[in-house]
């Protein structure tokens, strides 16, 4: 990265000044990619006791259409994922994104009239992401909105012959929800999993997962604390169906956005993005991610209820999961540095053969620290890309400031920022 073109620029990004280096082409276009305007929202999150319906459009563009329906911890901002689609993938191209968590970059490739290529080790992202690129027939919508109100309509049949539960719960789940919402929550599981063959199956549990944390006593879904709530019996039934309601209006939302010749193609894979699996298309034109930001998020932790909940198989997440806070912390950080140096390079070596020469591989990474040693992602991805088949060409960096802990100490020479960074294939 040459920084002979270092420079600065001031942006009204509540993040602040974003400093780009490198290639001025593709410098300018990751910078772009950054930039967005608060206006545009960032509130990634799904705020608690609300549930915007069919009639309640969001303006905030964070959560617009699919992507506003389930939360999921560090999506990249959508404006973000369509900015680097755009700059980095030809028209009709190819895109993957092998951390795709809930698909943001796939949905915006699809918009683009791109086709999406999609891999996690999170089953649940991995549901998740799928359903949102689906194509869907309007055929498929109705049954899954009857299939929606027969399993709601069984839990509160259940509920009024006061019904015993289908199965043992787990002392977590008594702990999380109120007895009768439990009990509630349980029909409805056991409705769905009657169906689970069906062809709606993945939709009903994805509905089921996205009222989970609104019917138990948690604040938040990257959060363990909790706090009393008081739930109306029937309350869990009718927010299932109203759930099921809105995701069908933000899948006309998303459908209404594509090129209308005809729903551009995607695939969603379950698999490592370290030893990445064989995909259906073969090369891409452009990767463009957000690996997880090293001892940042547990992505397992967090969607441990859930997956609980629909019985995943959770093994190969929990031994793969990249950069997790909890397995760092566990470790000497100058052990951390070098297994995250290590993975990030397994990652980088694993997507070089899936792109032509001079293709681009994109990222949004973000510094992180473990116990007072920052890990600059910036200078790691730039070392181990020279590494692995790739020249850093371009990155533009805001400064996401830490004002406690440890990370304090990490970043007092030099703010905690947030990357977009381009290399290109050798
Ligand atoms: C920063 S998040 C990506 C969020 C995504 N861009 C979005 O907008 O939702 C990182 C993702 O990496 C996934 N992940 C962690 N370890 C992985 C691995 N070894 N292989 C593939 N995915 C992994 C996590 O499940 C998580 O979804």
């Amino acid at each position: 990265m040459t920084e002979s073109h270092r420079r600065r620029r001031s942006l009204t990004h509540v993040g602040g000044a974003i400093e780009t280096a490198g290639d001025s082409a593709d410098a300018k276009a990751l910078a772009y990619a950054l930039e967005v305007p608060a206006s545009l929202g960032t509130d990634f999150g799904e705020p608690l006791g609300k549930t915007s319906g069919p009639t309640e459009p969001d303006t905030d563009y964070a959560r617009a259409h699919v992507h506003g329906f389930h939360t999921y911890p560090a999506r990249m901002h959508p404006l973000t994922a369509a900015r680097l689609g755009e700059a980095f993938c030809p028209p009709g191209g190819r895109i993957l994104d092998p951390f795709c968590g809930s698909g943001t970059v796939l949905v915006e490739a699809m918009i683009q009239g791109k086709t999406a290529l999609g891999v996690d080790l999170n089953p649940l992202a991995v549901l998740l992401a799928s359903l949102k690129t689906l194509a869907r027939t309007p055929e498929s919508l109705e049954a899954l909105l009857t299939e929606a109100k027969d399993c709601a309509a069984f839990a509160d049949q259940r509920r009024k012959a006061r019904a015993k539960p289908t199965r043992r719960y787990p002392r977590e789940d008594a702990l999380l929800f109120e007895p009768h919402v439990l009990m509630e929550l349980d029909s409805l599981r056991g409705a769905i999993h009657e169906r689970r063959k069906s062809p709606q199956g993945p939709d009903l549990a994805l509905i089921l997962s996205s009222i989970l944390v609104k019917c138990s006593n948690r604040i938040g879904d990257t959060s363990t604390n909790t706090t009393p709530r008081k739930l109306a019996p029937g309350f869990p039934s009718k927010l299932f169906v109203k759930k099921t309601q809105e995701w069908l209006a933000r899948l006309a939302e998303f459908a209404a956005l594509l090129p209308s010749e005809k729903h551009p193609e995607s695939k969603i894979l379950l698999g490592d993005a370290t030893k990445l699996p064989a995909l259906p298309f073969h090369p891409v034109d452009a990767i463009v991610t957000s690996p997880p930001y090293a001892a940042t998020y547990d992505y397992i932790e967090h969607h441990a209820m859930r997956i609980r909940w629909l019985g995943m198989d959770a093994g190969p997440f929990q031994r793969g999961e990249l950069g997790s806070r909890s397995a760092y912390q566990r470790i000497d950080p100058r052990a951390a540095k070098r297994i995250w140096t290590r993975e990030l390079g397994q990652f980088l070596t694993s997507a070089a053969p899936l792109l032509p020469k001079n293709g681009a591989l994109v990222m949004v990474i973000a510094d992180s620290s473990v116990g007072e040693i920052p890990l600059r992602a910036e200078e790691i991805v730039a070392a181990t890309a020279r590494e692995c088949g790739f020249f850093p060409s371009a990155r533009a960096s805001q400064p996401r400031p830490h004002f406690h802990g440890p990370g304090l100490i990490a970043f007092r020479d030099k703010p905690r920022a947030e990357h977009a960074i381009a290399l290109r294939k050798n």
